[in-house]
């Protein structure tokens, strides 16, 4: 593509999505940046970053696991930014819990957000790849999807269902000249990533498992989240990319 593609990405404000925000600016996408009202200075902070970037970034505060928010912020995009080239659905949240003493509640919570909110967002911009017969999904799954760890049970099926959607995706829409693949980040430093690293025993646990011997940053997942939302991978769809240093080697 030659014109200047646009790029949404959700839960933009802080961590990984921010920092993938701010890498898909400096390879030439202007941004729709979404997160929930409550981080709205954060998020204008980012905007503001990328603007200084001469890149255009524009706010948009939506629940993704609302079907109704979703669709008010797609048509807010439409009408500012004329359409969506790539899609990274990144906003996810994590409650520690053991299984037996889970809140139905949490249960909820953490599909709703995580599951449902990547197939809202996904629903909502379809028709609009469609029509332009050009998309790039990128969802951001985890290495806890995978393997998982204690307490993280409904966590782990929020991310296999994010991966198995995603497989399912890109078989649907790729006669329509979109893909769909899927990263799934390992232990990455950021206020989601500390309920694993606060504790320096159960971080140096993290680090020894890890094969490049660290754990990553969030720019560790920027590069990676923007090859999949750019030509280069033009013919690769359907897949599961670990970003974890090494901690799952296959
Ligand atoms: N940090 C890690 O170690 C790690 C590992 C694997 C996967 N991930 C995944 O990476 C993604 C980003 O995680 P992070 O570590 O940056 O977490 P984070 O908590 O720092 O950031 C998550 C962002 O999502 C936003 N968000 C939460 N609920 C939302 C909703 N309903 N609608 C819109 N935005 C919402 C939050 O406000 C926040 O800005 C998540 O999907 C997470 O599951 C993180």
């Amino acid at each position: 593509m030659t014109q200047s593609r646009i790029a949404l990405v959700t839960g933009a404000s802080r961590g990984i999505g921010k920092a993938i925000a701010l890498g898909l600016a400096e390879r030439g996408f202007d941004l729709a940046l979404n997160d929930i009202p409550k981080q709205k200075t954060s998020l204008e902070n980012v905007a503001a970053e990328i603007a200084a970037m001469g890149r255009q970034a524009k706010c948009y505060f939506a629940d993704v696991s609302s079907k109704s928010e979703v669709e008010n912020m797609i048509g807010s995009i439409v009408n500012d930014l004329g359409t969506v080239h790539a899609v990274v659905n990144n906003a996810g949240i994590l409650i520690a819990s053991e299984v037996e003493t889970l809140p139905e509640q949490a249960w909820d919570a953490v599909m709703d957000v995580n599951a449902k909110g990547t197939f809202l967002v996904i629903q909502a911009v379809l028709p609009l790849m469609k029509k332009q017969k050009y998309g790039r999904i990128c969802n951001i799954a985890s290495i806890g999807g995978k393997h998982g760890a204690p307490e993280q049970a409904h966590y782990s099926a929020s991310k296999a269902a994010v991966m198995g959607f995603t497989r399912v995706l890109a078989q649907e829409v790729g006669p329509l000249g979109i893909t769909a693949n899927c990263i799934c980040p390992g232990i990455i430093y950021t206020d989601m990533g500390r309920v694993n690293l606060d504790d320096p025993a159960t971080r140096a646990i993290w680090q020894s498992r890890t094969a490049m011997a660290r754990i990553g940053d969030p720019e560790d997942v920027a590069g990676p989240v923007a090859f999949f939302c750019s030509d280069d991978s033009a013919f690769v769809t359907g897949q599961t990319l670990n970003v974890d240093g090494g901690i799952v080697l296959s």
